[in-house]
């Protein structure tokens, strides 16, 4: 088994020589301070050899099921390799997203499995094709990854689309699993995410994007009982019991949620409008407006590609976005639009000179 590099984790992790970050995908980081959370009474260590119970209580109301649905996890990226651990044997036969998230390709090739895709079309609105959906013969795959809301593009699968994907994934015996990591942005009745539609479902989730709060590490997962005690069980081969006092503090930040949200819903608003006017304004670019959260994947129809203007924002004016290489859309960059209002607009300012250097 090898583990080779995640290139885009290595790339954002060691990114230098940028002002203007536009690059991140979850709103700013909270503060302890502006939570109000009663800390007086926490404790170090508490009962919790298989989660804290009080929280994996409150995530299984939150989603109206079963406490013995959840595991506890270390963010949403320990929930996706913990998955994967439990359902994968190597040559085994997955199906990714293209494009998606990197780890959701590099965790099950490092696991040994055999990585097949189905696309999503940048012309077709980023929807999941369905006819490279629907592979193989019923057994062949043991396991289907997706993203929604879908990193990098931001849209949002509808409840049709959802059915149509379980049913296609019963109908090949296989899991499926969606991590639902930027589908808290949504407030209203779209946010309901896929756990309840099927049985052989897995939901990977966290704190991190719309709330800020990634340095707690609370994540989740949501999967069938038996599938969720043997994730447990690999648990036990990699800790025997998991950070109290941030459990503890993650129990608290539940109760905030609605509040951060609100707190954000303007900035995130006012920066959206702004990166709109330049999709319009710019005939370079074009894209599919995110249903929700703070990215949006701009397609660069020039003489450039994205990764080009990538490189020339970043040279010219310390402002980074992600190249689209990252995606395997190199004609795209990423943009991130959950930052400080001020800072995205000197960022857009660039981005508009940054075209006019490439293009004259
Ligand atoms: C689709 C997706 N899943 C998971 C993660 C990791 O998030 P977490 O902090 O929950 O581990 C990211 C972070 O960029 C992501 O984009």
């Amino acid at each position: 088994m090898g583990f080779p590099a995640i290139r885009y984790l290595e790339w954002t992790k060691t990114l230098g020589g940028c002002r203007i970050n536009l690059c991140p995908s979850s709103i700013d980081k909270i503060s302890l301070s502006s939570l109000s959370l009663d800390l007086s009474g926490l404790e170090i260590s508490g009962p919790n050899q298989y989660g804290y119970a009080p929280l994996i209580e409150a995530l299984a109301s939150r989603y109206g099921v079963q406490p013995e649905n959840v595991v506890t996890t270390q963010g949403s990226a320990q929930a996706l390799f913990l998955a994967c651990a439990a359902l994968l044997d190597p040559g085994d036969r997955v199906l990714v997203e293209r494009p998606t998230y990197e780890p959701l390709l590099a965790v099950p090739a490092a696991l040994g499995a055999e990585v097949s895709r189905f696309e999503r079309r940048f012309e077709e609105g980023y929807r999941v094709d369905l006819e490279t959906f629907q592979q193989g013969k019923k057994g062949q795959t043991r396991l289907i990854l997706l993203t929604n809301l879908h990193n990098p593009s931001g849209a949002l699968l509808s409840r049709e689309e959802l059915q149509a994907l379980v049913r296609s994934a019963e109908s090949q015996g296989a899991f499926l699993l969606v991590d639902e990591v930027y589908l808290d942005f949504l407030a209203g009745p779209e946010k309901r995410g896929i756990f309840s539609l099927g049985e052989n479902i897995i939901v990977i989730s966290s704190l991190t994007k719309a709330y800020g709060l990634g340095g707690l590490r609370c994540g989740w997962m949501l999967a069938p009982p038996a599938l969720a005690k043997t994730v447990w069980r690999i648990i036990d081969h990699m800790h025997v019991e998991g950070v109290f006092l941030g459990e503890q503090v993650a129990l608290q930040c539940l109760t905030r949620l609605e509040s951060i949200r609100s707190r954000f819903s303007g900035r995130i608003a006012s920066n959206l409008s702004l990166l709109k006017d330049l999709i319009r304004t710019e005939g370079c670019l074009s894209w599919i407006e995110p249903k929700g959260g703070v990215i949006g994947f701009p397609r660069v129809e020039a003489d450039f590609d994205g990764n080009r203007l990538a490189e020339i924002l970043k040279e010219r004016y310390a402002t980074c976005v992600v190249p689209g290489r990252f995606f395997e859309s190199p004609q795209h960059f990423r943009i991130g639009f959950g930052g400080d209002p001020k800072e995205f607009q000197q960022g857009i300012s660039f981005l508009r000179q940054a075209i006019d250097d490439l293009s004259s």
